[in-house]
């Protein structure tokens, strides 16, 4: 489905990150659409480095880009040589997506580095290069503010969301001194669906949820589960949310739009839509939530995204599961590492 009247054919796109979930999806997007373009993926994919909690450094996997037939540079966005091979072309579109997704890493100087030192790296690239940006920022920027969460009101509470927090600022900054530029940043919730499995503990509940359904375990949720409330969103009104950002209608050439559904639902809702599409009653298993500072409920405010974007979330949180759940079939059971 293409969500644009911009022809993405003769145009040279960079993805940053898209060896990862939101990026991968991206790229098939434009090849499967535009399979004139010139798409270059740029990632460090995995390293086998393991961070003090336990989870992988970066998620990147090959496994995600089988099919894809652009250009795939492996390299750091921390590393300015590695940024250097971007040279070898002109990018029409950024879709910069590579971070430190890890919303639980609290080594600051490390996230800080990638997320938005990186981040003015590529600006530089974009600015060179006249290129529109369409750069990921977070939901986790609004911490524990209630419900729904609205672009200008924000609390970050962990490194994570104060280095998203802080692109958003650059990025204004940049884009006051360089009045041409057009630089978006979309606040994503929480976003589920094919090519997320490589993102292990990190991936969403609803996958996670639904492999322990498929092991015939009891679904294990925090207490109070039905009162702890997301936006969940399908990959598929992300992408849709990214593609129509390239022609923003914002006043200003820096823009940032809440990506979600403006919906909130429950974790129990998760657990109980993906036992009906599985045909199976467990009972759910309660632990103690062992997290300060989980957020409550996360609501997006997506009236802006809707009128400058012409954003139309497509997807339910019932039509989001059952359009992923023979992929969360498919995956069970193999290797994520
Ligand atoms: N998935 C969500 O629910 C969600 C929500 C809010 C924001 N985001 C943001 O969206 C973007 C994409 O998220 P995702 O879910 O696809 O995560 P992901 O971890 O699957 O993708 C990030 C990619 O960046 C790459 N990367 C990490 N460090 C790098 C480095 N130093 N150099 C080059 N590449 C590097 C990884 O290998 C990975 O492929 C991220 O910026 C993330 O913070 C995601």
């Amino acid at each position: 489905m293409s969500y644009s009247d911009i022809n993405f054919d003769s145009k040279t796109i960079l993805i940053t990150g898209g060896a990862g979930f939101i990026g991968s999806n991206l790229a098939f997007y434009f090849q499967n659409n535009y399979p004139n373009s010139t798409i270059v993926i740029f990632d460090c994919f995995r390293s086998e480095e393991v961070l003090p909690n336990g989870n992988l450094l970066s998620f990147g996997h090959y496994k995600n880009l089988i099919g894809f037939k652009g250009n795939i540079i492996c390299g750091n966005i921390n590393n300015k040589n590695d940024l250097l091979l971007l040279n070898d072309f002109k990018f029409d579109y950024i879709f910069h997506q590579a971070a430190i997704s890890d919303t639980r890493l609290y080594n600051q100087e490390l996230v800080m580095r990638t997320n938005v030192n990186a981040f003015y790296d590529l600006l530089k690239i974009a600015k060179k290069d006249n290129s529109i940006t369409i750069y990921a920022s977070s939901a986790a920027t609004y911490g524990s503010l209630p419900a729904p969460q609205i672009v200008g009101l924000e609390s970050p509470e962990n490194p994570y969301a104060y280095s998203k927090y802080m692109m958003d600022r650059m990025a204004s900054k940049y884009a006051i001194l360089n009045p041409s530029m057009l630089i978006i940043g979309m606040r994503f919730f929480n976003v589920y669906g094919p090519r997320e499995f490589y993102k292990a503990k990190t991936s969403s509940m609803v996958i996670q949820l639904g492999h322990q359904i498929l092991d015939g375990k009891n679904p294990v949720l925090f207490k109070n589960s039905n009162k702890i409330l997301r936006d969940f969103i399908y990959i598929d009104d992300v992408i849709q949310a990214n593609i129509k950002a390239c022609k923003s209608k914002g006043i200003s050439n820096h823009e940032i739009y809440n990506v979600g559904t403006g919906e909130s639902r429950s974790f129990q809702d998760v657990s109980n839509i993906l036992q009906s599409e599985l045909g199976t009653s467990f009972k759910n298993k309660y632990i103690q939530n062992p997290y300060n500072g989980y957020q409550s409920n996360t609501q997006a405010d997506i009236t802006k995204t809707r009128e400058n974007l012409g954003f139309e979330p497509n997807f339910s949180l019932e039509s989001g599961i059952n359009s992923y759940i023979n992929e969360i079939k498919r995956v069970h059971g193999s290797e994520n590492s």
